[in-house]
């Protein structure tokens, strides 16, 4: 017996990096085997912030070949497109019209946004978390993976939900926010999140050379001058990383580090090999997916074809309860 139905949702930024990996895929991957799971590319939303379009669907394939080759699995989960279920934008019509303009303009991911790109103040921009609302209720999720960014459009759907329901009688689900557990990923400068706009990621998908190169590069304890100087790993980005992927070897670690008995450049080589072995049978499916995209959209368009039945039964209801013929 499942606990419930998952639902996330990620914007279409191509290949995927460490970060999306800790932070999101790997959480979604082991949500698998407890909760029936609904995974989205919110293209539509991505729509929102693009003013060039033209890479969104290779971004699309290429975070899917990324998702599928870390495990998230067509034949546990619904994987799939939300522009190809065209019913979320009916439905978001439909909240649209219990959704309070305050609402939308006192939200703070609005108002960054504004900051953020104030010549691309679109329509769209600010309907964002109703879009939101209705890819969640659509799909009668009850249970929503996120990060802390997205706790305040979790609110707003939820409130949403109660409005409509309350209106027009019960009918949509009340979600409720899962707080992904993972600590915020560092970027390679140690300093910033780690994001692919940044530059201050490493992909999945590099190829081993490439991820000694990037690897090499990360900022260590900037108190460490010379080799000689003792570590302090609990403020080293590269000894946050063996966290993750050298937990066999951490403890030793830390104990050479803090005695200099191991210098930050030997320090990363073991990180470098260490992700590049964890990573390895990863970079081999994604190799195997990668040379039949077709394949990859076969999969996303089974996906959808799964999603609109779910969608079709909920706008079957939503529009009987307000009235629509
Ligand atoms: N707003 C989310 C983000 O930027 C993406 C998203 C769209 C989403 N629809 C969703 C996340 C539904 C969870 C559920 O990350």
């Amino acid at each position: 017996m499942k606990k419930g139905r998952v639902f996330s949702g990620a914007r279409p930024t191509g290949r995927q990096h460490i970060g999306n990996y800790l932070g999101a895929i790997q959480n979604y991957v082991a949500l698998q085997d407890d909760y029936e799971c609904v995974y989205c590319v919110v293209d539509l939303h991505a729509l929102t912030t693009l003013t060039h379009t033209e890479e969104l669907k290779s971004n699309t394939l290429e975070m899917v070949l990324d998702w599928l080759a870390a495990g998230m699995d067509p034949e546990k989960s619904i994987i799939f497109v939300q522009s190809q279920v065209p019913q979320v934008t009916e439905l978001h019509t439909i909240l649209s019209m219990v959704t309070p303009m305050g609402w939308l303009t006192r939200l703070p991911t609005f108002k960054e946004r504004v900051r953020m790109q104030p010549d691309n103040v679109n329509y769209g921009l600010l309907g964002y978390p109703v879009l939101m609302a209705a890819d969640i209720t659509l799909y009668k999720a009850d249970t929503v993976p996120v990060g802390e960014d997205q706790a305040p459009h979790l609110e707003f759907t939820r409130e949403i939900v109660r409005r409509f329901n309350h209106h027009f009688g019960p009918t949509l689900v009340e979600p409720r926010i899962k707080l992904t557990a993972f600590p915020r990923v560092m970027g390679l400068d140690g300093v910033n999140k780690m994001s692919k706009s940044l530059g201050n990621h490493i992909e999945l998908a590099s190829p081993p050379e490439e991820m000694e190169q990037r690897v090499m590069t990360m900022v260590t304890d900037p108190q460490r001058r010379y080799r000689s100087d003792p570590g302090r790993p609990e403020v080293c980005n590269v000894f946050t990383f063996h966290g993750f992927f050298s937990p066999e070897q951490v403890q030793e670690i830390e104990r050479d580090c803090r005695k200099a008995e191991i210098g930050c450049v030997d320090c990363k080589r073991t990180l470098a090999r260490n992700l590049s072995a964890r990573l390895a049978p990863f970079r081999e499916r994604r190799a195997e997916l990668g040379s039949d995209p077709k394949l990859v959209w076969d999969i996303l368009a089974d996906g959808a074809s799964r999603a609109t039945a779910i969608a079709e039964g909920t706008m079957a209801e939503v529009k009987a309860r307000v009235g629509l013929p």
